[in-house]
């Protein structure tokens, strides 16, 4: 596997373990993915770029380290992504959002564009697409794809799980893309479900079903 990172901190393991419980509730669900969102986001901005600027203290003007560039863009696959996204504008609050609606056809498991807004701008800017699950990757490809041809080149992918098979065809088809996970589980089942996996991150998270 190529370009991955896991993320296999304790605090985000022992949180992960509640979340695929079957017995946790839609709002601990939410609430869990929030917090996992907040240490994921610290590892996935780890080697952000710094300059300095000039600011004053209580005691003495200071060269003082502070974020390079443009400011960041998150995109948010729906639904599920926004349950991440949340949690990293928690860190990041001035950053930008792009929203990309995708839906899977449960068929064909071939993702259903709904809905697309992003900055103009986004071919200037770093880009972290996030969704918590990355199963067959046809959603996160096809969210990817719709970037880049807005001129995007500076991406990562974000996510909570990934299955063996989507890291592949992630890889494949976007190479350039490094992908942070904080788990990959053992494989899809037949319906493209990420087993042990945690079922359905949406309606777990907005309680349909
Ligand atoms: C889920 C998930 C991803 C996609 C992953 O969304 O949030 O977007 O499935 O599957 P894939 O890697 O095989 O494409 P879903 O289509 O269920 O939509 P929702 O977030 O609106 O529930
Ligand atoms: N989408 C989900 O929400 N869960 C899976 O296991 C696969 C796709």
């Amino acid at each position: 596997m190529n370009n991955i990172t896991v993320v296999d901190h304790p605090l985000i393991q022992h949180k992960l373990t509640i979340m695929r419980d079957q017995e946790t509730s839609t709002a601990s669900f939410r609430r869990l993915l929030r917090e996992i969102a907040h240490l994921l986001c610290y590892e996935v901005t780890r080697d952000l770029q710094l300059e300095t600027k000039t600011i004053r203290t209580p005691m003495e003007e200071m060269q003082a380290p502070t974020l390079k560039g443009k400011k960041l863009v998150f995109a948010s696959i729906l639904r599920a992504g926004n349950g991440l996204l949340e949690g990293m504008l928690d860190l990041v609050p001035a950053a930008r959002v792009a929203h990309i609606g995708l839906y899977r056809d449960h068929d064909t498991l071939q993702p259903v564009e709904y809905y697309f807004k992003a900055p103009s701008d986004i071919a200037d800017r770093f880009i972290i697409v996030v969704d918590p699950m990355l199963a067959t990757a046809n959603s996160a490809i096809a969210a990817i794809d719709r970037l880049k041809g807005r001129g995007a080149n500076n991406l990562r992918f974000l996510c909570l799980l990934a299955a063996p098979e989507g890291i592949a065809a992630f890889n494949k088809a976007h190479p350039d893309v490094p992908v942070f996970t904080a788990a990959v589980d053992s494989h899809l089942n037949d319906k493209g479900y990420i087993v042990p996996g945690l079922g359905d991150a949406g309606d777990r998270m907005y309680g349909t079903r």
